[in-house]
């Protein structure tokens, strides 16, 4: 096994293409582990995962969960309506309960932007041994979910052995509120990491023209990338132009809770321009495959037909990829065994 230096996993500007290597080969060799029945791997045993989400989930807290129970560990999870934080305690002081519990790794999901790397910071000035590994912060980052869609689409494209190479040269469109997106935000570090294109198409209000900007001259000194030849982004503004050429399209949710004003005139509006149907996937090559993080608005960003289709939509795909990939992701922070 390949030399793993992360202590935590915050977001994936600084993965190098041997991290991404390293946490397919575990996901390859976690994901024969039947979802259900009492088998169980005892790589984690006398760890303790807890997973403190500040902001609603179903799928990624789950998942995690599910992936640190697999391994053997105790998993103990936090909600934030029942909890101390209803009598005034703050959220740091909330997290440092569970790290005197001797939590070794803290799954944390917050509303805010830079919550997740401001607690590593804060932890590693007081010399805790416990790791962070991001659940989602604000727009900036949901590292396990772009882990998992870059899985699932190599899996797509190779299904015997997915490795990091069936990525490369790939065309991913990505569509619709890019700008409230954190799982965008990481999949666009991944996907072009590994080689792919990705194209970017949403209404302006929702994908402006800076975002191109940010993405391709990031601010100085704030990003130290390891990547050499990286996959180009572009920005297209025809749904047409952006499936045509497409090898996968990747379709986001309007986050309207990340919004803080109304960027569209009306809801039907946007499923008419920027709504993926059976009808707009007739643009594609043939055999493209949908995918969306989840959770999906039906019929806003994707038709209801069209996410019950699992011949396309590759949703359950995703879900069940979670748990492997987070097995991965929890070895490698908490084993120290590599
Ligand atoms: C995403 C999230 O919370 O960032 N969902 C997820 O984790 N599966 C995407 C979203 O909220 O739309």
């Amino acid at each position: 096994m390949s030399i793993w230096n992360h202590k935590h996993i915050i977001d994936l500007a600084c993965f190098s293409l041997e991290d991404y290597r390293t946490v397919f080969d575990l996901t390859n060799k976690f994901k024969i582990i039947p979802i259900s029945g009492s088998r169980k791997l005892p790589a984690l045993q006398g760890k303790l995962i807890a997973t403190l989400f500040f902001e609603p989930s179903t799928r990624t807290r789950s998942s995690f969960e599910l992936a640190a129970k697999r391994l053997s560990a105790d998993v103990q999870s936090f909600s934030p309506s029942t909890s101390s934080l209803k009598k005034g305690e703050s959220p740091l002081d909330t997290v440092m309960t569970y790290v005197a519990m001797g939590a070794n790794v803290l799954v944390i999901r917050h509303s805010c932007t830079g919550v997740a790397e401001q607690l590593a910071q804060t932890l590693d000035q007081k010399q805790k041994n416990v790791s962070i590994l991001n659940g989602g912060d604000g727009l900036h980052s949901h590292p396990s979910q772009a882990l998992l869609d870059l899985f699932t689409l190599a899996q797509f494209f190779n299904n015997e052995n997915p490795s990091i190479n069936d990525l490369v040269g790939k065309r991913i469109t990505i569509i619709g509120d890019i700008l409230h997106s954190r799982v965008a935000r990481s999949n666009l570090w991944s996907l072009t990491a590994c080689g792919a294109n990705v194209v970017l198409c949403g209404p302006p209000t929702l994908l402006p023209d800076e975002f191109l900007d940010f993405v391709n001259n990031p601010p100085s000194g704030i990003v130290k990338d390891p990547i050499k030849n990286r996959g180009v982004i572009s920005i297209s503004r025809s749904l047409k132009e952006a499936m045509e050429d497409a090898d996968a399209i990747y379709t986001l949710r309007i986050q309207k809770e990340r919004m803080s004003e109304n960027l569209l005139s009306s809801l039907d509006r946007y499923h008419d321009e920027y709504g993926i149907t059976h009808e707009s996937l007739k643009w594609c090559k043939q055999n493209v495959p949908v995918l969306h993080p989840g959770p999906v608005n039906r019929g806003i960003e994707m038709s209801g037909e069209l996410l019950d289709d699992h011949s396309i939509c590759l949703v359950d795909n995703q879900v069940a990829n979670g748990i492997p990939v987070r097995m991965a992701l929890l070895y490698l922070l908490a084993s120290n065994k590599l």
